[in-house]
């Protein structure tokens, strides 16, 4: 595999301008995204199936996957007995990839940080991998996953350290929690997420429960 063309194809992603470069951007990764995650030691969707094995059960429906990408994540949950799940993301490319694995029972184009089109309460749980980190979705996305989620519902997600104080993370996880919309139900120590690329980005996997 050719090293510099998937290198290329994560700072396209990590340097996107606004939603429409980071939208086309994936676009064009869609078709190569596995291979390239998977050369990169992509170690989220592993930490992140141990958490929601330990805090959300199989039974809970509708999970949300919050930038399903390719699927990798709702794969995953499938195998582990989890069915009717929905998936939303900003890139159509990304979307017919996870539409192809077959394992969604709707998957729909939204944008993380705008008004999603659900109604409140409608999810028993939403895990969201490798969609908070830099030039991603941003903190005022949470409200609506809050709003989305059911009360005792869990919200797993990663989170790059790098953006978690500066790109305002941490004050939108505080107010949530002293408004009493949700509470810290663990948090793993940081962790390189993408180890053999660049050992140096440090995520941590989240899970809050809705209150
Ligand atoms: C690194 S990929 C992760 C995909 C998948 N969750 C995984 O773990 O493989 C990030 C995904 O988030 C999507 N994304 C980024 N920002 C988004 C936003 N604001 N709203 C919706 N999707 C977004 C991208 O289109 C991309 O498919």
């Amino acid at each position: 595999m050719a090293k510099d063309e998937s290198t290329a194809f994560l700072q396209k992603v990590y340097a996107a301008k606004d939603n429409r470069d980071l939208e086309a951007a994936y676009d064009q990764w869609a078709e190569k995204y596995d291979a390239h995650v998977t050369a990169f030691g992509y170690t989220i969707p592993a930490v992140a199936a141990g958490l929601l094995g330990k805090y959300v059960a199989p039974e809970t429906t509708p999970v949300l996957d919050a930038g399903a990408g390719t699927g990798l994540m709702g794969a995953i949950l499938d195998a582990l007995g989890f069915r009717g799940q929905v998936g939303i993301d900003m890139s159509r490319g990304m979307l017919d990839k996870a539409s192809a694995r077959g394992v969604y029972k709707d998957l729909n184009q939204m944008v993380l940080g705008e008004t999603l089109d659900f109604p409140s309460d409608h999810f028993g749980a939403c895990q969201s991998m490798g969609v908070f980190t830099a030039g991603h979705a941003p903190a005022v996305a949470f409200d609506e996953l809050v709003r989305v989620v059911r009360p005792d519902g869990c919200i797993v997600f990663s989170l790059l350290e790098d953006v978690y104080a500066p790109k305002g993370y941490k004050d939108k996880f505080e107010a949530l929690e002293n408004d009493g919309q949700w509470q810290l139900v663990e948090k793993t120590k940081p962790f390189p997420g993408l180890p053999l690329e660049d050992p140096d980005l440090m995520h941590r996997v989240y899970v809050f429960r809705v209150c």
